[in-house]
């Protein structure tokens, strides 16, 4: 099977970036967990700070074999419906994975406009969001 793994904006600093709240893995050392863990998916890996490249993406995928998404949308989860467009119009299965548990931060991020349109949510496992939603991605669960 194979799933795309999407990043949005600052995680491009995942490990440097605010590790108390994130940890101190980067998104390669994600990638590679991934790829060990999961050695007969195929994996691709994109990550943008910007976000009509990560709509550009998603219409990318929408027209390509992939099984599912993995996507942590980071700040545009709480302002974006144009990535929430993107997703419920690619017609791809979507897991959104938060690092954090935005349910325990500020109230601004208890929204996600992109989770209203995701088959799942993970938040607050750390950097394990990503091989649990792999897992599940993957029909293992
Ligand atoms: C995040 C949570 C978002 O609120 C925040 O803007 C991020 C990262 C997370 O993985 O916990 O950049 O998506």
């Amino acid at each position: 099977k194979k799933i795309a793994v999407l990043n949005g904006p600052n995680l491009n600093r995942l490990g440097k970036r605010e590790p108390e709240i994130y940890g101190a893995k980067t998104l390669e050392d994600i990638a590679e967990e991934l790829k060990s863990s999961f050695p007969e998916a195929e994996f691709d890996f994109f990550q943008s700070n910007h976000e009509g490249a990560l709509v550009d993406k998603f219409s990318e995928l929408a027209e390509s074999d992939f099984d599912g998404v993995i996507f942590n949308p980071a700040a545009y989860s709480h302002t974006s419906v144009a990535l929430r467009d993107a997703i419920s119009g690619a017609g791809l299965p979507v897991v959104e994975v938060h690092i954090s548990n935005v349910h325990t931060r500020e109230a601004f991020r208890h929204h996600s406009y992109t989770a209203e349109v995701s088959k799942g949510v993970i938040a607050g496992l750390g950097t394990d969001g990503y091989l649990l939603a792999a897992r599940a991605l993957l029909g293992l669960a």
